[in-house]
This record gives structure tokens, C-alpha cells and sequence, in this order.
């Protein structure tokens, strides 16, 4: 399973970057506003600190807009993954960009019926957002299980692409669910890696350790 971190934050993308379990990054205009950054300049850091796909988002309404800015993107890196909202015009601009080789990420999916459409548009990744739909009371990750039978009974070879991840959990049952990928903020993925028994149990092996007065190892 791939990890994506869901920031425009370049020290967390720098922290990620130094721990090695980042593949990828996914922005949008939102993270992108909080980031203070100018857009470009932003995405030309991060494709420097992370190898791997960076999702940037167009802000153009018509599959016209939306081309003329995937143009612009593109030409930053070929790392960079366009990413275009699922609209009729969205889904236009897809077609168009896959037809050119030019990956896409096809974003707010919120039904089955929406993924099933980017993939036939050609999308490279299917962003469907888990949190969302939980915090209206719908099954975010029922979600995933659908487009996973639907791509597998097709061959659809669009990724899934977990997104709207709030917690922990949300990651287990994403890749338990056949998510090709995970993208997560920080604080998830931080939280990912820590349970209160791995503390205690460093805490001790360490005390017995040095009760035991062995020799350096190094
Ligand atoms: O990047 C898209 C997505 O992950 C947004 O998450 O937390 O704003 O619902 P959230």
C-alpha cells in the first residue's frame, strides 16, 4: 500500500520526507491557502523533497480552464499528478489528459457511480473522501469496497485513492478494504506508529538493560 501525506506544509513534507515512508503527496486549493505559499513556487519544493506523485489541483471551472492549467502544472515536473474535480467538466479535461499520457488524480467522490466514471474517463487515481461521508453519517469506507468490486470486475486499473483520512483506524480499514493508496494528514500518519506499549515496552528492555551493566554493542 502506498502512504501520500495530505499537506501543503513544507516542513511536514520535510519530516516525511526524513522518516522514508512518504511515496507521494496530494494538495488542494484549501491546504494550498493555508500554506501562505505562492502555488508554483510551493510545488516546485515539494517535488524536490519527495520522489513520487504530488497531486496539484486546477481551479478552472471549464474543461478549457482546467487543460490550460494542467498545461502550466505539468511542466513543473513530470511528478506532478493534475488533479481535477469530479464534474461533467472535470471528467472532460480527464479524458483529455489521459489521452495525452498526463496522470490524473479525480477528486470529491462521494458515490460509486462517480468512481466507475473517472475510471472510464481514464483517471490514474480515484480520490474518494472517507471523512466526509462519516461526518454526514454515510459509510466512508463502504465506499472503498464498492469501487474496489467495481474496478476488479472490470479490470479498471485507476487507483484508489483513500482520502478524507481522520484517523488511524481509517487507514487499517482502507487497506483491509483493497485501497491502492492512502493519503493522510500528519497527525494520522504520526499516530499510525505509536501505541502506548511500545513506550513501555522500550522503557523496560532499556532498564534491564543497563541493570544487567552489559558492554556498548557499538
Ligand atoms: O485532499 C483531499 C482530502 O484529503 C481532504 O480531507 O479532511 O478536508 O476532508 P478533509
Amino acid at each position: 500500500m502506498k502512504f501520500f501525506l495530505d499537506s501543503a506544509d513544507l516542513n511536514e513534507i520535510r519530516q516525511m520526507a526524513d522518516l522514508g515512508i512518504c511515496d507521494g503527496v496530494t494538495t488542494n486549493p484549501s491546504l494550498v491557502a493555508k500554506s501562505g505559499m505562492d502555488f508554483k513556487s510551493l510545488l516546485n519544493e515539494i517535488v524536490r523533497l519527495i520522489p513520487g506523485p504530488i497531486s496539484a489541483e486546477v481551479v478552472g471551472t471549464t474543461a478549457s480552464e482546467m487543460l490550460t492549467e494542467a498545461e502550466v502544472l505539468s511542466k513543473i515536473h513530470p511528478n506532478i499528478v493534475i488533479k481535477l474535480p469530479l464534474t461533467p467538466e472535470g471528467l472532460k479535461a480527464c479524458k483529455a489528459l489521459s489521452a495525452r499520457h498526463i496522470k490524473t488524480n479525480v477528486t470529491l467522490c462521494f458515490q460509486a457511480g462517480q468512481a466507475l466514471l473517472a475510471a472510464k474517463c481514464g483517471a490514474t487515481y480515484i480520490s474518494p473522501f472517507i471523512g466526509r461521508l462519516d461526518d454526514i453519517s454515510q459509510d466512508g469506507m463502504a465506499l472503498i469496497r464498492e469501487i474496489r468490486t467495481i474496478y476488479n470486475n472490470y479490470g479498471y486499473k485507476t487507483e484508489i485513492l483513500a482520502a478524507s483520512i481522520r484517523h488511524p483506524q481509517h487507514v487499517i480499514q482502507s487497506a483491509l478494504s483493497g485501497a491502492d493508496v492512502v493519503t493522510c494528514p500528519m497527525k494520522v500518519l504520526t499516530a499510525l506508529y505509536q501505541h502506548p506499549l511500545t513506550d513501555k515496552g522500550l522503557v523496560s528492555f532499556m532498564e534491564d538493560w543497563k541493570k544487567a551493566n552489559q558492554k556498548p554493542i557499538a
